[in-house]
């Protein structure tokens, strides 16, 4: 297929390159974001859609990803220069930097979030008692202008100063501890929202779907999630893709991925609604919804500060995982095609991400009233979170999916997807009808349905 550079550093084990990929996947993606959109767009049909999603689209475009990105030892510029040099196809690459830039400025903030209440949760600050407490909590630190920006700027730095070194084993080693860990916590918690006097309610708002609340709102909004969940559409999962040793079975891999990934915002969803319904809280609150409900639910456990230490400590190390990956797509850029060094290409990519972070973490103080120019009524991390998102992933998503499915010679990524023959794949061409057309002409729909939201 394409040129292959052997040098480049492999996955250790089996459960590292499964750990690493879902170390990307799962983060604030699954805890903070999906149970948000989910509750923004009306629980039940929501989830149907995303599921449909990830089952349709992701799947078949993380096996496509993974597989450019194997076959090529490269990242997403050299991938597609790689398979086809003449072409323009390595503009999806900008369009995965772009996107990559963005989420990280909005995500870094909610990562800062995150520390505030490890930080918090530690000082005994979280020692509240009533919904409506912690309420004002979130909203006095959150639309305050200092504290958010230092947090932003503390995670910024740490994710600088892992991906400047970039420590591949050490980010396998550390996920491979901390994603049991997480799950673990995860299911505790579960018991315990589900044993609250609203359970009941609470499920069926997530399981339950209403048909009639699918509306176009719903659908791109879950096409997003699915894509931003999965790490999708930016070329994330084609440099792990890189790192993958030629017996990795991609499908495989890509199968599990997406299904804990799923699980991980599922279970979330478990935690958060019986806990919405039962403190008789609107699941309609945005991105503050987990910050509020989470902190409560703990102060009703016994031994309420560990609970929060170790699960607010759990999700930094889960977004720190995944900023680590998205960071890597910019990182590649520059240091692998524009030959930087690791630390020039790091700090660039750092210095870009604060200025974002900045503008993302003021937006809900200094800068909340701000309508974008006036072109949107709407601030800079809605604006970073919603182009990202809605936008440029599932964008670059349809354009791997018609890569691999009508460029890509047949033989080519069959060979990638069953190990040069070595194993068989029944799925095979069922993942070519996806890659071609289901994935191209379902996401070109739902743009089309999104234009009204324009
Ligand atoms: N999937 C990550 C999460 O759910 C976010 C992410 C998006 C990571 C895009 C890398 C690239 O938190």
């Amino acid at each position: 297929m394409a040129q292959q550079n052997n040098n480049r550093a492999q996955f250790a084990t089996k459960l590292g390159v499964i750990a690493t990929t879902v170390g990307s996947a799962v983060g604030l993606g699954n805890i903070w974001r999906f149970p948000y959109e989910a509750g923004n767009n009306g629980g039940g049909a929501f989830l149907i859609c995303y599921l449909l999603c990830i089952v349709a689209l992701g799947i078949p475009v993380l096996c496509a990803e993974f597989a450019i990105g194997r076959s090529t030892r490269s990242n997403i510029f050299g991938a597609f220069e790689n398979l086809k040099s003449s072409s323009k196809w390595h503009w999806i690459g900008y369009i995965g930097i772009l996107s990559s830039v963005m989420i990280l400025s909005f995500y870094s903030v909610v990562a800062g979030w995150t520390m505030e209440y490890l930080y918090q949760s530690f000082t005994g600050g979280l020692n509240l008692s009533g919904a409506e407490a912690f309420h004002n909590q979130f909203t006095s630190f959150s639309t305050g202008n200092w504290r958010p920006i230092l947090w932003t700027v503390i995670f910024l730095l740490c994710n600088y100063i892992i991906v400047v070194r970039g420590v591949k084993k050490g980010i396998e080693k550390m996920s491979n501890l901390m994603m049991p860990a997480l799950f673990v916590l995860l299911i505790i918690f579960c018991v315990n929202s589900l044993m609250m006097p609203k359970a009941k309610e609470g499920l069926e708002f997530l399981f339950s779907p209403d048909f009639s609340k699918i509306t176009p709102e719903v659908v791109v909004s879950a096409l997003g999630q699915a894509f931003f969940s999965l790490s999708l559409g930016l070329g994330t999962m084609m440099t792990y893709g890189s790192y993958f040793s030629k017996d990795t079975r991609i499908v495989r891999s890509a199968t599990i991925t997406a299904s804990l990934d799923t699980l991980i915002a599922v279970l979330a969803g478990i935690i958060i609604f019986p806990a919405v319904f039962s403190f008789g809280m609107s699941p309609v609150q945005g991105p503050a919804l987990v910050f509020e409900i989470l902190p409560s639910i703990f102060a009703q456990m016994p031994g309420a500060q560990i609970w929060s230490v170790l699960f607010f400590f759990l999700l930094f190390l889960a977004s720190l995982t995944s900023t680590i990956s998205m960071s890597e797509v910019s990182i590649a850029f520059l240091s692998e095609e524009k030959k930087m060094s690791r630390i020039k290409a790091s700090t660039i990519n750092l210095i870009i991400a604060l200025c974002g972070g900045v503008l993302s973490a003021l937006s809900f103080g200094y800068l909340s009233d701000l309508n974008f120019f006036g072109l949107f009524d709407i601030n800079f991390f809605s604006f970073f979170d919603f182009t990202s998102s809605n936008l440029l992933l599932p964008l670059g998503g349809m354009l791997i999916s018609i890569f691999a499915g009508w460029r890509l010679e047949r033989s080519a990524l069959k060979n990638a997807l069953t190990n040069e023959g070595k194993i068989g794949v029944k799925t095979f061409p069922l993942l070519v009808f996806c890659l071609k057309f289901v994935a191209p002409i379902a996401i070109l729909l739902i743009f089309l349905l999104g234009l009204k939201l324009f």
